[in-house]
């Protein structure tokens, strides 16, 4: 195994592994996190709230970052080996941005500013929406990998 191919693995696991642990995540607060506080008085939910939140943060920040230096070295790579294919640019393109907004979201929903308060407020709605945009994004990439290099 050379040092490009060794670079390659351990892109795909730092890649795989941040999606897991952000997209898993994501989809325990949304069906298991937020229903288990609804099930609690009104009185106990702010500190378990607060408790939570400041340590997803810290999840979300080193995930996002993660995949796009992960992505990044993936998608130079995958220009290279689909040179000319206008399925694969176009998909990863969709990906891409899909990902963006998906980063966007999680980011402010897990902000201190008052915006983000206010998108807390709606936070079913808010992981509904991420929960959907990410399977759009593992089934995208799904894809994109088993497109034969040109
Ligand atoms: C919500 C964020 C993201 C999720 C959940 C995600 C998920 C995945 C998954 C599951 C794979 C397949 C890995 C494998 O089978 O080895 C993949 C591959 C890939 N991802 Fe991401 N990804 C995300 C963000 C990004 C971003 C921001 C970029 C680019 C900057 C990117 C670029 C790529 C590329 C180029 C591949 C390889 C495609 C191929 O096989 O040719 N991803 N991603």
């Amino acid at each position: 195994m050379n040092v490009e191919d060794l670079l390659a693995v351990l892109s795909r696991w730092i890649h795989v592994g941040a999606a897991i642990a952000l997209v898993g995540g994501t989809v325990f607060q949304r069906f298991v996190l937020a229903p288990s506080l609804a099930a609690i008085p009104e009185t106990d939910r702010g500190p378990l709230r607060e408790a939570v939140l400041a340590r997803w943060r810290i999840f979300v920040h080193s995930g996002v970052a993660l995949l796009l230096l992960s992505g990044a070295y993936n998608a130079m790579k995958g220009f290279v080996s689909h040179k000319g294919q206008g399925l694969y640019h176009g998909l990863l393109g969709t990906k891409i941005f899909v990902a963006l907004a998906i980063f966007g979201v999680a980011v402010v929903l897990t902000g201190k500013s008052e915006r983000a308060k206010t998108m807390r407020g709606r936070s079913g709605f808010w992981l509904s929406v991420l929960v959907v945009l990410a399977t759009a994004v593992v089934c995208l990439s799904g894809v994109l990998r088993n497109l034969p290099a040109t």
